[in-house]
C-alpha cells in the first residue's frame, strides 16, 4: 500500500449501536484530488476523523502518508493538514494573528514566521482584511483563512472536510481556484462535499458513501456516465399546447397535471437555441423553461436506486 498518499481497508466505525462506517475500502493517490461525496450524516466526517487520527476505528487497516494510522499516530499528524467542517479560527484574534499563532507552533522563527504568514495570506486574498478580528469576516474569508492555517507547514497531505458548504457561489469559485493551486503543487487533497458540481471540478476520483459504505467509485466522467444526464423543464399555459409541444419532441415526457414537459438536454446553449427553434416554428408558446443539472440525488438515484433521504423528506 505504499505507493499511495492514502490507503484504508475495511475500515468500521460504530458509536454505539449504530455502525457508521461498515467496511471502507479506499485508495488515494499521490498529488491527486479525491472526493468523498454523500449527504448529511453518510460518514464523511468520521472516515475524515479517522484517517487525520483524532478517533480510532474500531477495525481496518489505514496508512496516510507512508505512514501506519495505528502505530505511528505522530508521523501522521505530522504528514497532514487538516480543514474541518467547523472551523479552527479564533475569533478574538486578527486574520493575521490566527496565522502566526500556527506559525508559532510550529517553531518557525520570527523572520520565516512572519514572511510565510504574509505569503499565505496574500494568496488567499487576505492582507487586506488581515488585521481585523476573524470575527468581522465573510464566511469564505473564514474558510480561507482556516486554509491558511492548515498550509502554514506545507504538509504533503491535506483534508478538506465540506470545505464550500454554506459558501455563496462565488466564495465557492474561490476557495476551488486555491484547491487548484494546492494540487498543481503537488499536494495530495481528500476532500468531502454534498456537491456533485463539486467533486466533478476538483477531483480525479470520487466516491460515493451512503450509510457508512462506499456504492460508487472511478473518475467523474465514469461516474456521471451512470447518472443520466440533464434535462430541460417546459411549462405551457395549457394542455393544449402542452400536447402540440410533445408532438414536436419526441424525446420528451409529459406532465400533464402541470402542464411540463422534460425533455433529457445537456443545458448547452446551441442545443437550447435548437430547442426553442423548433418549438418556434410549430408556432408553440412556452410559459417557462428551467435548466436541471445532475446532482447528488440523480446519482444515488443512479448508483442506488434510491433517493438520498433529503430528497426523500422534502418530497
Ligand atoms: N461522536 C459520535 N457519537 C455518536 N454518533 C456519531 C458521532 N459522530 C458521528 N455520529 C453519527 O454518525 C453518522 C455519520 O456522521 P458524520 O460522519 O458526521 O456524517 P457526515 O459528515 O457525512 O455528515 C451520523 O448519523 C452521526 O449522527
Ligand atoms: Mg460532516
Amino acid at each position: 500500500m505504499s505507493d499511495w498518499a492514502i490507503a484504508a481497508g475495511g475500515v468500521r466505525k460504530a458509536f454505539g449501536e449504530a455502525v457508521v462506517l461498515d467496511g471502507i475500502d479506499l485508495t488515494v493517490a499521490e498529488r491527486t484530488v479525491f472526493a468523498l461525496l454523500g449527504p448529511n450524516g453518510a460518514g464523511k466526517t468520521t472516515i475524515v476523523r479517522i484517517l487525520s487520527t483524532l478517533i480510532p476505528a474500531d477495525a481496518g487497516e489505514l496508512r496516510v502518508a507512508g505512514r501506519d494510522v495505528g502505530a505511528d499516530p505522530d508521523g501522521v499528524r505530522a504528514a497532514i493538514g487538516v480543514t474541518g467542517q467547523f472551523s479552527a479560527v479564533d475569533d478574538l484574534l486578527t486574520g493575521r494573528e490566527n496565522v502566526r499563532l500556527i506559525a508559532d507552533l510550529k517553531h518557525f522563527g520570527r523572520e520565516a514566521a512572519r514572511a510565510r504568514v504574509d505569503e499565505l495570506l496574500g494568496r488567499f486574498d487576505l492582507l487586506e482584511a488581515a488585521d481585523r478580528p476573524a470575527s468581522t469576516y465573510s464566511g469564505g474569508m473564514r474558510r480561507r483563512l482556516d486554509l491558511a492555517m492548515t498550509l502554514v507547514d506545507s504538509p504533503p497531505v491535506i483534508f478538506l472536510d465540506e470545505p464550500t458548504t454554506g459558501l455563496d457561489p462565488r466564495s465557492r469559485r474561490t476557495m476551488w481556484e486555491a484547491i487548484r493551486g494546492l494540487v498543481a503543487e503537488g499536494t495530495t487533497i481528500f476532500l468531502t462535499t454534498q456537491y456533485l458540481d463539486e467533486a466533478d471540478h476538483l477531483a480525479d476520483r470520487i466516491a460515493v458513501l451512503d450509510h457508512g459504505r462506499i456504492v460508487a467509485e472511478g473518475t467523474p466522467a465514469e461516474l456521471k456516465r451512470r447518472v443520466p444526464g440533464g434535462h430541460v423543464e417546459l411549462e405551457f399555459a395549457s394542455a393544449t399546447t402542452l400536447r402540440a409541444a410533445a408532438d414536436l419532441l419526441e424525446a420528451a415526457t409529459a406532465d400533464e397535471e402541470r402542464l411540463a414537459l422534460r425533455v433529457p438536454e445537456d443545458g448547452g446553449v446551441a442545443s437550447l437555441r435548437r430547442l426553442l427553434a423548433t418549438l418556434e416554428e410549430g408556432g408553440v408558446e412556452v410559459e417557462h423553461i428551467s435548466i436541471h443539472r445532475p446532482d447528488l440525488d440523480d446519482v444515488f438515484f443512479a448508483v442506488t436506486g434510491g433517493a438520498t433521504e433529503e430528497a426523500l423528506a422534502s418530497r
